[in-house]
């Protein structure tokens, strides 16, 4: 059994179908990347998946996370499977982020939630976090409010309190875009190895091909709410079927040569 089984999801805003009939499955320990253009679909697939989506949405089809089917799951059972089960790193780092509590405190939200961490743990491990992350000045960054701290550390934050709790599925949208070239490569790796440790899985969603061919084992690309294709990332990059890929492996490969 694939520990996440998307099939032939569909959703539609207000009646306007845009992701139409998406189907996809990911075992433990795998990285796949789901890459494509802008509206295409991608937010809109990571969010059904966590049920993250406005009440303006309609969603059909079947969502199954180790077997538990998620769609149509009440709000109780999702509480339990949201930040435990699924990781979820948002496009929009500030969406996630309490503007008025501090940055330690968030940091160990999920541990608190999801575990019996104790109270007199709860500074040490927010450091340890904030310095998993690569952030300056650990000890005294955590006690800071999200405004103090720049965009790209804000969105550092995000992802160390979606892995704190290695969840079963990490699903992070665009996760390293705000960040520059250093610590985007270190993230990645963070992600990578912290995945691969712990025998968890991982759904990234990146516009870039170059990132994705850096860190997934597997791409799925999406055009138009559609999965057009799907592959091993050797396979896609080397044997693209769909001249819609092909683009996005030789644009990726004239950036990377310039
Ligand atoms: N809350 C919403 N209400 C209505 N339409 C929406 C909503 N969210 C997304 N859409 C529409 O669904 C389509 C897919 O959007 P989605 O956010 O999944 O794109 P994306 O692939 O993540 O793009 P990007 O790379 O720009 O983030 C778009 O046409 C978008 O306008
Ligand atoms: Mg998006």
């Amino acid at each position: 059994m694939s520990l996440l089984t998307v099939k032939n999801l569909r959703v539609a805003f207000d009646g306007q179908e845009v992701v139409h009939g998406v189907s996809f499955s990911i075992e433990a320990g795998e990285r796949v990347c789901l890459i494509g253009e802008s509206g295409s679909g991608k937010s809109v697939t990571a969010l059904a998946i966590d049920g993250l989506l406005p009440p303006n949405a309609s969603v059909e089809g079947s969502i199954t996370l180790g077997g538990d089917e998620l769609l149509g799951a009440g709000e109780r059972t999702m509480l339990g499977v949201r930040g435990k089960r699924i990781g979820f790193v948002f496009q929009e780092p500030q969406t996630a982020l309490n503007p008025v509590v501090r940055i330690r405190t968030q940091l160990v939200a999920a541990l608190r939630n999801h575990t019996h961490l104790p109270r007199s743990q709860w500074r040490e491990t927010a450091v340890e976090l904030a310095q998993s992350v690569g952030l300056p000045d650990p000890e005294h960054i955590v006690d800071r409010y999200p405004h103090e701290l720049s965009g790209g550390q804000r969105q550092r934050v995000v992802i160390a309190m979606a892995m704190s709790v290695h969840p079963e599925l990490l699903i992070a949208d665009e996760p390293t875009t705000a960040l520059d070239a250093t610590v985007q490569a270190r993230i990645l790796r963070l992600m990578m190895a912290s995945t691969a440790q712990a025998h968890t899985a991982m759904l990234m969603i990146t516009h870039d091909m170059a990132v994705a061919g850096q860190t997934a084992t597997r791409l799925l690309v999406m055009k138009d709410g559609r999965v057009i294709e799907a592959g091993t990332t050797a396979e896609v990059l080397r044997h693209p079927q769909h001249p819609y890929t092909a683009n996005l492996v030789n644009a990726a490969r004239t950036l990377s040569l310039s």
